[in-house]
């Protein structure tokens, strides 16, 4: 068999693993894909010292390895979303396969690639973008296709697990840990991108796709990320038997999808609560399977690389078969921009953990209490602290029974704008994942 000859873009902590592992795992690799795998070409503007370059032909302009007839598959790994992405169209008008782990290029330019490589009959393969090195696009794709899925909700951030749980289980402070996600490898260039939800939304909306063959979406997604949780948070929700986790969530409602990223209390005895550090974990619910949960390392040089050469594995085996069967199935026609409509966040229905701070006077909490029913929210468990005699105000944490958000949100504005009520009123979402 003719080997397969891969050029690989970029040359970071993603490129470098992928680089070793492929050097390392050589002889399985090939075995594997029924052919030679091999790196000839790589695109970077410098080298790396972790990757020996001996015999790959290194070129400083990225763009000669996608107009290079030689390469079969052209490996994305620079990131962001204009020079890569006009790296990946050039390649696809050059007749290449395109493995990217890139998921802000899939999750905001998909619709448009996908459908520019359906017409050159050719594959875009993104395992790497979502969850690292789980290989949960093959699962819910291939492993699932009997079922209807009717949600998932996944941990799909692991520099912003890794901060959670040090500072819950640690009691480090939010920046010293996200430096240390940062030096580790595990933070996107941009960390806001991590801390503020950006990077869960990215990867909630490509599995959406998968999972509900709907378009990408990304400007759809409710966003939310993990920068306002307090210490306070963690420990109250430990209190009521729950634990805070920032979750992607996509569930199919009737003809339309929620698609949201917040932090969630979820309750300590599910698997996923207790996923932590930098781990990925994603729980996804087919209605012939029930509910499967697949766990691994979100981010890091070596996981990641184990996404990208599956991929890559996977393709070398279809450039034996037919072009017709070349292009995977996506469940949507790219360019389709139709039905399931994206739920606005305030149509969701869930429970909630409200958490505020009011003056320690006779009648507040029975106020509070009486503006959420007539919101229609009702209250499942309450904790109000005693206060030292020189405090005047005091904690009041509620948990409440599922409820529309619109209403929650009614009754918010008007607890916030009590004269008894002192700062921010907060919630965060709850769901037990049952
Ligand atoms: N910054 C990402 C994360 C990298 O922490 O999950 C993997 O996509």
């Amino acid at each position: 068999m003719k080997p397969v000859k891969i050029g690989l873009c970029g040359l970071g902590t993603v490129s470098s693993g992928t680089f070793n592992v492929v050097a390392r795992n050589q002889r399985d690799i090939n075995a594997r894909a029924g052919c030679d795998i091999i790196i000839t070409h790589v695109g970077a503007r410098r080298d790396n010292p972790a990757c020996d370059l001996s015999g790959v032909q290194v070129s400083r302009d990225i763009f000669d390895v996608a107009r290079n007839p030689e390469v079969d598959i052209l490996v994305e790994l620079i990131g962001g979303t204009t020079v890569a992405k006009e790296l990946v169209l050039e390649a696809i008008s050059n007749g290449k396969h395109v493995v990217t782990a890139n998921k802000a290029l899939i999750a905001e330019h998909g619709n448009e690639i996908f459908a520019k490589a359906k017409a050159a009959g050719v594959t875009v393969a993104f395992e790497a973008a979502v969850a690292g090195g789980i290989p949960i696009i093959k699962a819910i794709r291939e492993g699932l296709a009997a079922n209807r899925i009717e949600w998932l909700a996944g941990i799909i951030n692991g520099t912003g697990n890794f901060i959670l749980t040090e500072m819950r289980d640690k009691g480090r402070a939010f920046d010293d840990v996200l430096k240390e996600a940062q030096a580790l490898g595990y933070a996107e260039a941009d960390p806001t991108f991590d801390v503020e939800g950006i990077d869960a939304a990215h990867k909630l909306v490509i599995l959406a796709s998968i999972a509900f063959g709907m378009p990408l979406q990304f400007d759809k997604v409710f966003t939310e990320g993990i920068t306002k949780i307090s210490a306070e948070d963690v420990a109250y929700a430990q209190e009521l038997g729950y634990r805070i986790k920032h979750l992607g969530i996509a569930k199919r409602e009737g003809d339309s999808v929620e698609l949201r990223v917040h932090p969630t209390l979820i309750p300590q005895k599910r698997l996923i609560a207790n996923v932590d550090g930098v781990m990925n974990a994603v729980l996804v619910k087919g209605d012939a399977v029930g509910p499967t949960l697949y766990y691994g390392a979100g981010a890091g040089a070596e996981p990641t690389a184990s996404a990208v050469i599956a991929d890559i594995v996977d393709l070398a085996r279809t450039l034996t078969a037919d072009p017709e069967h070349r292009v995977p199935h996506l469940g949507f026609q790219p360019g389709e921009l139709s039905s399931p409509t994206v739920r606005d966040i305030r149509e969701i229905e869930t429970a909630y953990f409200v958490r505020m701070s009011a003056l320690d006077k006779p009648g507040v909490l029975s106020t509070i209490t009486q503006i959420l029913s007539e919101a229609g929210v009702s209250i499942e468990a309450l904790i109000q602290k005693e206060q030292p005699e020189n405090i005047d105000t005091a904690p009041i944490i509620l948990l409440t029974n599922r409820a529309v958000e619109q209403h929650l949100l009614n009754a918010l504005e008007k607890i916030q704008a009590l004269p008894t009520v002192v700062g921010e009123v907060t919630h965060i979402r709850v769901e037990s994942l049952s």
